[in-house]
Protein backbone atom coordinates (compact mmCIF):
# COMPACT_ATOMS: atom_id res chain seq x y z
CA UNK A 1 0.00 0.00 0.00
CA UNK A 2 1.39 3.31 -0.85
CA UNK A 3 2.59 5.89 1.97
CA UNK A 4 1.92 9.36 1.84
CA UNK A 5 4.60 11.32 1.96
CA UNK A 6 4.66 12.71 5.92
CA UNK A 7 3.24 9.08 6.72
CA UNK A 8 5.46 7.61 9.33
CA UNK A 9 7.49 4.02 8.27
CA UNK A 10 6.87 2.36 11.12
CA UNK A 11 4.41 3.54 13.89
CA UNK A 12 4.73 2.40 17.17
CA UNK A 13 1.65 2.77 19.66
CA UNK A 14 1.48 2.04 23.34
CA UNK A 15 4.12 -1.06 22.94
CA UNK A 16 4.54 -3.09 26.43
CA UNK A 17 7.53 -5.72 26.44
CA UNK A 18 7.34 -8.28 30.16
CA UNK A 19 9.63 -11.01 31.11
CA UNK A 20 8.38 -13.52 32.81
CA UNK A 21 11.12 -14.34 35.54
CA UNK A 22 11.97 -17.53 37.08
CA UNK A 23 9.81 -18.23 40.17
CA UNK A 24 11.56 -18.69 43.15
CA UNK A 25 9.73 -22.25 44.25
CA UNK A 26 7.62 -24.44 42.42
CA UNK A 27 4.43 -22.98 44.09
CA UNK A 28 5.52 -19.16 43.91
CA UNK A 29 3.66 -16.88 41.75
CA UNK A 30 5.38 -15.91 38.55
CA UNK A 31 6.59 -12.26 38.51
CA UNK A 32 7.33 -10.60 35.69
CA UNK A 33 9.66 -7.35 34.74
CA UNK A 34 7.92 -4.51 32.74
CA UNK A 35 10.74 -3.80 30.48
CA UNK A 36 9.38 -1.47 28.67
CA UNK A 37 5.81 0.15 29.13
CA UNK A 38 3.19 2.51 27.13
CA UNK A 39 5.96 3.43 24.73
CA UNK A 40 4.80 5.43 21.23
CA UNK A 41 7.20 6.68 18.64
CA UNK A 42 7.20 7.51 14.97
CA UNK A 43 9.72 6.73 12.33
CA UNK A 44 9.85 8.86 8.99
CA UNK A 45 11.09 7.92 6.10
CA UNK A 46 14.26 8.56 5.19
CA UNK A 47 14.98 10.56 9.36
CA UNK A 48 16.83 8.67 11.60
CA UNK A 49 15.40 8.08 15.16
CA UNK A 50 18.03 8.13 18.34
CA UNK A 51 16.82 5.70 20.94
CA UNK A 52 18.81 7.22 24.15
CA UNK A 53 19.00 5.89 27.74
CA UNK A 54 20.79 4.31 30.67
CA UNK A 55 21.84 0.97 30.57
CA UNK A 56 18.71 -0.98 31.22
CA UNK A 57 16.34 1.60 30.37
CA UNK A 58 14.75 -0.56 27.63
CA UNK A 59 16.43 0.41 24.48
CA UNK A 60 17.03 -2.47 22.95
CA UNK A 61 14.09 -4.19 24.26
CA UNK A 62 11.85 -1.55 22.35
CA UNK A 63 13.78 -1.89 19.05
CA UNK A 64 13.30 -5.99 19.16
CA UNK A 65 9.98 -5.71 19.89
CA UNK A 66 9.32 -3.35 17.62
CA UNK A 67 10.24 -5.30 14.64
CA UNK A 68 9.13 -8.42 16.28
CA UNK A 69 12.36 -10.57 17.11
CA UNK A 70 11.03 -10.11 20.68
CA UNK A 71 7.11 -10.95 22.00
CA UNK A 72 5.44 -7.35 22.89
CA UNK A 73 2.45 -8.18 25.66
CA UNK A 74 0.69 -5.27 23.94
CA UNK A 75 0.71 -2.62 21.46
CA UNK A 76 0.93 -1.61 17.65
CA UNK A 77 3.42 -1.39 15.23
CA UNK A 78 1.98 -0.14 12.35
CA UNK A 79 4.15 -0.70 8.88
CA UNK A 80 3.11 -0.01 5.74
CA UNK A 81 -0.61 0.37 7.03
CA UNK A 82 -0.32 -3.25 8.84
CA UNK A 83 0.35 -3.91 12.53
CA UNK A 84 3.51 -6.36 12.17
CA UNK A 85 2.29 -7.64 15.51
CA UNK A 86 -0.97 -9.41 14.38
CA UNK A 87 0.72 -10.83 11.22
CA UNK A 88 1.02 -14.52 11.15
CA UNK A 89 4.45 -16.56 11.03
CA UNK A 90 4.23 -16.95 7.22
CA UNK A 91 3.08 -12.92 6.90
CA UNK A 92 6.19 -11.64 9.21
CA UNK A 93 8.83 -14.07 7.37
CA UNK A 94 7.53 -11.82 4.11
CA UNK A 95 7.86 -8.76 5.70
CA UNK A 96 11.30 -9.67 7.53
CA UNK A 97 13.02 -8.42 4.41
CA UNK A 98 11.95 -5.09 4.83
CA UNK A 99 13.08 -4.32 8.68
CA UNK A 100 16.75 -5.12 9.13
CA UNK A 101 19.09 -4.72 12.16
CA UNK A 102 22.31 -4.44 12.88
CA UNK A 103 24.03 -5.06 16.33
CA UNK A 104 27.16 -3.54 18.03
CA UNK A 105 29.18 -6.50 17.89
CA UNK A 106 29.71 -7.56 14.34
CA UNK A 107 32.02 -10.69 15.12
CA UNK A 108 29.21 -12.35 17.08
CA UNK A 109 26.65 -11.58 14.81
CA UNK A 110 28.26 -13.27 11.78
CA UNK A 111 28.98 -16.89 11.70
CA UNK A 112 32.86 -17.52 11.92
CA UNK A 113 32.64 -20.37 9.90
CA UNK A 114 30.83 -18.55 6.92
CA UNK A 115 32.61 -16.61 4.10
CA UNK A 116 31.47 -13.26 3.62
CA UNK A 117 29.85 -13.77 0.24
CA UNK A 118 27.66 -16.63 2.12
CA UNK A 119 27.06 -14.44 4.65
CA UNK A 120 25.92 -11.27 2.87
CA UNK A 121 23.81 -13.71 0.42
CA UNK A 122 22.38 -15.77 3.27
CA UNK A 123 19.37 -13.41 4.05
CA UNK A 124 18.66 -13.56 -0.28
CA UNK A 125 18.88 -17.22 -0.16
CA UNK A 126 16.10 -17.48 2.88
CA UNK A 127 13.25 -15.60 0.37
CA UNK A 128 11.31 -17.66 -1.07
CA UNK A 129 10.95 -17.31 -4.84
CA UNK A 130 13.59 -15.16 -4.68
CA UNK A 131 16.49 -14.05 -7.25
CA UNK A 132 18.65 -17.30 -9.61
CA UNK A 133 21.94 -17.65 -7.66
CA UNK A 134 23.93 -15.70 -10.88
CA UNK A 135 21.29 -12.22 -9.66
CA UNK A 136 22.22 -13.05 -6.22
CA UNK A 137 25.66 -13.72 -6.71
CA UNK A 138 25.58 -10.47 -8.35
CA UNK A 139 23.88 -8.05 -6.01
CA UNK A 140 26.26 -9.60 -3.51
CA UNK A 141 29.11 -7.97 -5.37
CA UNK A 142 27.65 -5.11 -5.43
CA UNK A 143 26.48 -4.36 -1.95
CA UNK A 144 30.01 -5.48 -0.93
CA UNK A 145 31.24 -2.79 -3.54
CA UNK A 146 28.75 -0.06 -1.33
CA UNK A 147 29.95 -0.80 1.43
CA UNK A 148 33.65 -0.10 0.80
CA UNK A 149 35.00 -3.71 0.69
CA UNK A 150 36.61 -5.09 -2.16
CA UNK A 151 35.71 -7.67 -4.71
CA UNK A 152 38.62 -10.19 -3.62
CA UNK A 153 37.62 -10.21 -0.01
CA UNK A 154 34.45 -11.86 -0.70
CA UNK A 155 35.84 -15.42 0.00
CA UNK A 156 37.56 -14.32 3.33
CA UNK A 157 36.13 -15.44 6.93
CA UNK A 158 35.45 -12.87 9.07
CA UNK A 159 38.48 -13.37 11.43
CA UNK A 160 40.27 -12.34 8.56
CA UNK A 161 38.67 -8.62 8.92
CA UNK A 162 39.43 -5.53 10.87
CA UNK A 163 36.48 -4.33 13.70
CA UNK A 164 35.02 -1.72 11.13
CA UNK A 165 35.18 -3.65 7.86
CA UNK A 166 33.49 -6.62 9.83
CA UNK A 167 30.79 -4.10 10.46
CA UNK A 168 30.86 -3.18 7.08
CA UNK A 169 29.91 -6.53 5.92
CA UNK A 170 26.91 -6.72 8.98
CA UNK A 171 25.95 -3.81 7.11
CA UNK A 172 26.10 -5.51 3.68
CA UNK A 173 24.23 -8.49 5.20
CA UNK A 174 21.73 -6.25 6.68
CA UNK A 175 20.71 -4.45 3.16
CA UNK A 176 20.80 -7.41 0.65
CA UNK A 177 17.09 -7.41 0.77
CA UNK A 178 16.44 -3.90 0.30
CA UNK A 179 14.97 -2.79 3.90
CA UNK A 180 13.30 0.41 4.26
CA UNK A 181 13.99 0.42 8.29
CA UNK A 182 16.94 -0.64 9.82
CA UNK A 183 17.39 -0.98 13.66
CA UNK A 184 20.97 -0.23 14.85
CA UNK A 185 21.71 -1.09 18.01
CA UNK A 186 24.70 0.71 19.12
CA UNK A 187 26.50 -0.02 15.63
CA UNK A 188 29.85 1.89 16.68
CA UNK A 189 29.90 0.84 20.28
CA UNK A 190 32.94 -1.46 19.73
CA UNK A 191 34.81 0.74 17.08
CA UNK A 192 37.77 3.09 18.06
CA UNK A 193 37.11 6.29 17.65
CA UNK A 194 38.31 7.19 13.83
CA UNK A 195 36.32 3.57 12.59
CA UNK A 196 33.52 5.27 13.96
CA UNK A 197 33.29 8.25 12.15
CA UNK A 198 33.78 6.03 9.05
CA UNK A 199 31.16 3.90 9.58
CA UNK A 200 28.88 6.91 10.56
CA UNK A 201 29.84 8.44 7.49
CA UNK A 202 29.01 5.34 5.49
CA UNK A 203 25.20 4.55 7.04
CA UNK A 204 24.42 8.46 6.33
CA UNK A 205 25.81 7.69 2.65
CA UNK A 206 23.53 4.41 2.30
CA UNK A 207 20.50 6.46 4.35
CA UNK A 208 20.76 8.90 1.59
CA UNK A 209 21.61 6.22 -1.36
CA UNK A 210 18.37 4.45 -0.06
CA UNK A 211 16.19 6.28 1.72
CA UNK A 212 16.56 3.98 4.37
CA UNK A 213 15.28 4.69 7.97
CA UNK A 214 16.93 4.44 10.67
CA UNK A 215 16.30 3.45 14.68
CA UNK A 216 19.57 4.55 16.03
CA UNK A 217 20.25 3.20 20.01
CA UNK A 218 23.15 4.42 21.28
CA UNK A 219 24.59 5.78 24.90
CA UNK A 220 27.38 8.35 22.96
CA UNK A 221 25.23 11.45 23.20
CA UNK A 222 28.06 12.76 21.23
CA UNK A 223 27.24 10.52 18.09
CA UNK A 224 23.50 10.19 18.62
CA UNK A 225 23.99 14.23 17.53
CA UNK A 226 25.94 13.51 15.45
CA UNK A 227 23.32 11.07 12.96
CA UNK A 228 19.96 11.50 14.48
CA UNK A 229 17.43 13.52 13.27
CA UNK A 230 14.98 13.04 16.49
CA UNK A 231 15.63 11.66 19.54
CA UNK A 232 13.68 9.90 22.14
CA UNK A 233 15.28 9.68 25.47
CA UNK A 234 14.45 6.45 27.23
CA UNK A 235 13.97 5.67 31.90
CA UNK A 236 12.74 2.79 33.08
CA UNK A 237 10.98 1.52 30.44
CA UNK A 238 9.29 4.44 29.38
CA UNK A 239 10.14 7.42 26.41
CA UNK A 240 10.06 10.74 28.99
CA UNK A 241 11.05 13.24 26.32
CA UNK A 242 11.67 13.24 22.46
CA UNK A 243 12.58 16.56 19.92
CA UNK A 244 14.07 16.70 17.39
CA UNK A 245 18.02 16.71 17.75
CA UNK A 246 18.53 20.71 17.90
CA UNK A 247 15.71 20.83 20.42
CA UNK A 248 16.67 18.25 22.73
CA UNK A 249 20.51 19.36 22.57
CA UNK A 250 19.76 22.67 22.75
CA UNK A 251 16.94 22.87 25.16
CA UNK A 252 16.72 19.66 27.30
CA UNK A 253 13.19 19.73 28.81
CA UNK A 254 13.13 16.88 30.97
CA UNK A 255 15.59 16.90 34.47
CA UNK A 256 16.67 13.32 33.06
CA UNK A 257 17.60 14.26 29.63
CA UNK A 258 19.55 17.08 31.23
CA UNK A 259 21.65 14.90 33.14
CA UNK A 260 22.52 13.16 30.54
CA UNK A 261 23.90 15.76 28.62
CA UNK A 262 25.66 16.82 31.41
CA UNK A 263 27.29 13.87 31.89
CA UNK A 264 28.75 13.46 28.13
CA UNK A 265 31.84 14.62 27.45
CA UNK A 266 31.47 14.03 23.69
CA UNK A 267 28.82 17.09 23.62
CA UNK A 268 30.22 19.92 21.11
CA UNK A 269 27.11 22.13 22.97
CA UNK A 270 28.86 23.36 26.42
CA UNK A 271 26.18 26.25 27.35
CA UNK A 272 23.02 23.38 27.62
CA UNK A 273 25.47 20.64 29.66
CA UNK A 274 26.19 23.64 31.72
CA UNK A 275 22.59 24.61 32.54
CA UNK A 276 22.05 20.79 33.29
CA UNK A 277 25.09 20.36 35.24
CA UNK A 278 22.88 22.08 38.12
CA UNK A 279 20.47 19.26 37.83
CA UNK A 280 22.64 16.09 37.99
CA UNK A 281 20.38 13.27 39.86
CA UNK A 282 21.30 11.63 43.29
CA UNK A 283 21.35 7.93 44.04
CA UNK A 284 20.43 5.01 41.78
CA UNK A 285 17.26 4.30 39.60
CA UNK A 286 14.21 2.65 41.56
CA UNK A 287 14.46 -1.41 40.87
CA UNK A 288 12.46 -2.39 38.34
CA UNK A 289 10.18 -4.81 40.10
CA UNK A 290 9.14 -2.30 42.45
CA UNK A 291 7.76 1.00 40.44
CA UNK A 292 7.26 3.95 42.73
CA UNK A 293 3.75 5.94 42.55
CA UNK A 294 4.39 8.82 40.38
CA UNK A 295 7.28 9.77 38.69
CA UNK A 296 9.69 7.60 38.79
CA UNK A 297 12.18 9.69 38.35
CA UNK A 298 11.38 11.47 41.54
CA UNK A 299 13.59 10.11 44.15
CA UNK A 300 16.93 11.73 41.72
CA UNK A 301 15.03 15.00 40.92
CA UNK A 302 15.80 17.63 41.76
CA UNK A 303 12.59 19.59 41.31
CA UNK A 304 10.57 16.71 42.82
CA UNK A 305 7.40 18.10 43.88
CA UNK A 306 4.76 16.13 46.11
CA UNK A 307 2.41 15.93 42.78
CA UNK A 308 5.76 14.30 41.27
CA UNK A 309 5.38 11.49 43.98
CA UNK A 310 1.35 11.03 43.48
CA UNK A 311 0.59 11.20 39.80
CA UNK A 312 2.74 9.83 37.03
CA UNK A 313 2.98 12.41 34.02
CA UNK A 314 2.32 12.20 30.74
CA UNK A 315 3.72 12.68 27.72
CA UNK A 316 2.58 15.75 26.52
CA UNK A 317 4.29 18.58 24.47
CA UNK A 318 6.12 21.59 25.36
CA UNK A 319 6.90 24.19 22.70
CA UNK A 320 6.98 21.34 20.11
CA UNK A 321 8.69 18.50 22.46
CA UNK A 322 7.32 15.90 23.61
CA UNK A 323 8.10 15.32 27.85
CA UNK A 324 6.61 13.38 30.75
CA UNK A 325 7.48 15.96 33.86
CA UNK A 326 5.06 18.06 35.63
CA UNK A 327 7.61 20.63 35.70
CA UNK A 328 9.47 20.39 32.38
CA UNK A 329 12.47 22.70 32.11
CA UNK A 330 12.32 26.08 30.59
CA UNK A 331 8.47 25.24 30.36
N1 LIG B 1 15.64 -11.77 28.15
C1 LIG B 1 15.43 -11.05 29.25
N2 LIG B 1 14.89 -11.59 30.38
C2 LIG B 1 14.65 -10.84 31.48
N3 LIG B 1 14.94 -9.53 31.57
C3 LIG B 1 15.50 -8.93 30.49
C4 LIG B 1 15.79 -9.65 29.28
N4 LIG B 1 16.33 -8.78 28.37
C5 LIG B 1 16.37 -7.58 28.98
N5 LIG B 1 15.89 -7.67 30.25
C6 LIG B 1 15.75 -6.56 31.22
O1 LIG B 1 14.92 -5.58 30.59
C7 LIG B 1 15.40 -4.27 30.91
C8 LIG B 1 15.73 -3.53 29.62
O2 LIG B 1 16.87 -4.14 29.02
P1 LIG B 1 17.47 -3.65 27.63
O3 LIG B 1 18.51 -4.65 27.24
O4 LIG B 1 16.37 -3.40 26.68
O5 LIG B 1 18.16 -2.27 28.04
P2 LIG B 1 19.11 -1.33 27.18
O6 LIG B 1 18.57 0.05 27.38
O7 LIG B 1 19.22 -1.83 25.80
O8 LIG B 1 20.48 -1.45 27.97
P3 LIG B 1 22.01 -1.45 27.41
O9 LIG B 1 22.35 0.00 27.18
O10 LIG B 1 22.79 -2.04 28.55
O11 LIG B 1 22.06 -2.28 26.17
C9 LIG B 1 16.58 -4.44 31.84
O12 LIG B 1 16.11 -4.34 33.18
C10 LIG B 1 17.05 -5.86 31.52
O13 LIG B 1 17.68 -6.43 32.65
S1 LIG C 1 7.64 15.03 37.11
FE1 LIG C 1 8.64 15.94 38.90
S2 LIG C 1 10.08 14.36 39.61
FE2 LIG C 1 9.47 13.82 37.53
S3 LIG C 1 11.06 14.67 36.26
FE3 LIG C 1 9.43 16.19 36.37
S4 LIG C 1 9.96 17.53 38.08
FE4 LIG C 1 11.23 15.70 38.27
MG1 LIG D 1 20.83 -2.56 24.65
Amino acid sequence: MPRAPDEPVLDVRRLSVRFALPKPTLFARRSHLRAVRDVSFALQPGRTLGLVGESGSGKTTTAMAAIRLLAAAEGEVLFRGRDLLKLDAEAMRAERRNVQVIFQDPYSSLNPRDRVRTIVREPLDLMRGGESMAAREARVAELVREVGLRHDQLDLFPHQFSGGQRQRIAIARALATNPQVVVCDEPVSALDVAIQAQILNLLRRLQDERGLSYLFISHDLGVVQHICDDVAVMYLGQIVEQADRASLFGQPRHPYTATLLAAAPSLARRKSARTARQHVPRGDPPSPFRLPAGCTFAARCPRAEARCREAAPALRDVGGTRVACHFPLGG
